[in-house]
């Protein structure tokens, strides 16, 4: 098979656990591969990804190759790959509002630097590099950035993997555009491997599988890395809270029922800088059963927020290509529902699990509706 080319945006703790994830499994050929969901996506493996450009604007990390780019500050990710190949070099991005003034005052272990470099031309730089998917991971709230890589990548002909949660595959409007331009995008705001996310879901279809009432979902997020810094500033968050909801309540609207006032929420909850990369969530469902007997469940959830991201990244990378091969167009509805909290199309787990090993195994559904 040929390699999959990716670029990246934002050289921060997501893509440092995916390079050196890439590196770690460069040798598996197993067919199960322990850590990764699927080890074989429509032929291609984890070590046919290849990393070919990479946009920063953080003046420790443009410059440099990403081998290097990847282990600067702030990025604090664990270290379980600290041999890698060099890669490319990290070429300046356009900052527009990918950085906050409040993250720029941060110290410089917690905040952004700004380079005073000259931005590449993004559209030129993805056509010399052959890229055929782009991925975003812009730290949240970056509404105007995010659309002008979109734009990039529509121009130059990539296809788009947004794992934030600025909505541009739920977007009908921006959709169309990826259609028109014959490119496939999954989007938005990647769930991680084993995050609070899917969790919450199974919880919530648990819930309803079991013929039982929910009064109450709550999950509480706290965090140590720079993306949950970056969200102290409550007019960023707003999008990544209302993509964590989304992902439960649409559990209550593919059953068509209501969710109670006041009896959802889900979001980051604070920062800890002590914590560093581990994330940890706290959950509270308060239900009702047989007799309205009430039925409460705590949990407590830790990981490292990075690498459990990188394990559906590295998936999402591969039914891209094997989407834009097929000739399919505009939001993978499956993949998108099974990597992403924000998809155009949410689905049950088990639906959309279906549809990935159908894409998994060349095989087009109804749910992928558009075909050059
Ligand atoms: N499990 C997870 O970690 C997870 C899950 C879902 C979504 N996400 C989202 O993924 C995104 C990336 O997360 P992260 O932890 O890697 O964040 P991060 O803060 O570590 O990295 C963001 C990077 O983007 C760079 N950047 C800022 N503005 C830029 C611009 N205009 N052009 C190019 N680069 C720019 C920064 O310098 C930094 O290197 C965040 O939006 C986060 O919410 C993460």
């Amino acid at each position: 098979m040929s390699k999959i080319k990716i670029a990246i945006v934002g050289v921060g703790n997501c893509f440092s656990s995916l390079y050196q994830g890439l590196e770690y499994y460069k040798n598996s050929d197993e067919d199960n591969i322990p850590g990764v969901m699927w080890a074989n996506i429509g032929g291609y493996r984890p070590s046919d990804i290849e990393v070919v450009a990479a946009y920063d604007v953080d003046v420790r990390k443009v410059g440099k190759p990403v081998g290097e780019a990847i282990f600067q500050l702030p990025n604090c990710a664990r270290v379980f790959q600290a041999k890698v190949p060099k890669g490319p070099t990290v070429q300046m991005g356009h900052v527009l509002d990918g950085l906050s003034t409040y993250m720029q005052e941060q110290p410089k272990e917690l905040g952004f630097r700004l380079s005073k470099a000259k931005p590449v031309d993004i559209v030129k730089s993805l056509e010399e590099s052959k890229a055929d998917i782009i991925i975003n991971y812009l730290p949240v709230g970056s509404q105007q950035a995010t659309e002008f890589y979109a734009q990039a990548a529509i121009d130059a002909g990539v296809a788009f993997l947004n794992c934030i949660p600025v909505f541009i595959a739920s977007n009908p409007k921006w959709e169309q555009k990826f259609i028109d331009a014959k490119l496939p995008i999954i989007g938005d705001d990647m769930r991680s491997q084993l995050g609070a996310s899917v969790l919450s879901q199974v919880l919530q279809e648990l819930a309803f599988d079991r013929g039982l009432d929910v009064d109450f979902h709550q999950q509480l997020n706290i965090g140590g890395n720079t993306d949950f810094n970056n969200m102290m500033v409550q007019s960023r968050l707003a999008s990544k809270k209302k993509s964590k909801e989304n992902v439960i309540r649409a559990q209550n609207d593919i059953r068509g029922i209501p969710v109670k006032e006041h009896s959802l929420f889900a979001g980051p909850s604070t920062y800890l800088p002590y914590l560093k990369d581990n994330k940890v969530a706290y959950f509270n469902l308060r239900l009702r059963g047989f007799g309205n007997a009430p039925i409460d469940i705590d949990v407590k959830l830790s990981v490292q927020d990075s690498e459990n991201s990188a394990g559906v990244v590295i998936d999402a990378i591969r039914y891209l290509k094997v989407a834009k091969e097929l000739g399919v167009v505009g939001a993978l509805r499956g993949p998108s529902a099974w990597t992403q909290k924000t998809p155009p199309q949410q689905m049950m787990y088990a639906d959309a699990k279906k549809e990935c090993e159908a894409l998994a195994n060349r095989k087009l559904t109804n749910s992928v509706k558009n075909i050059t």
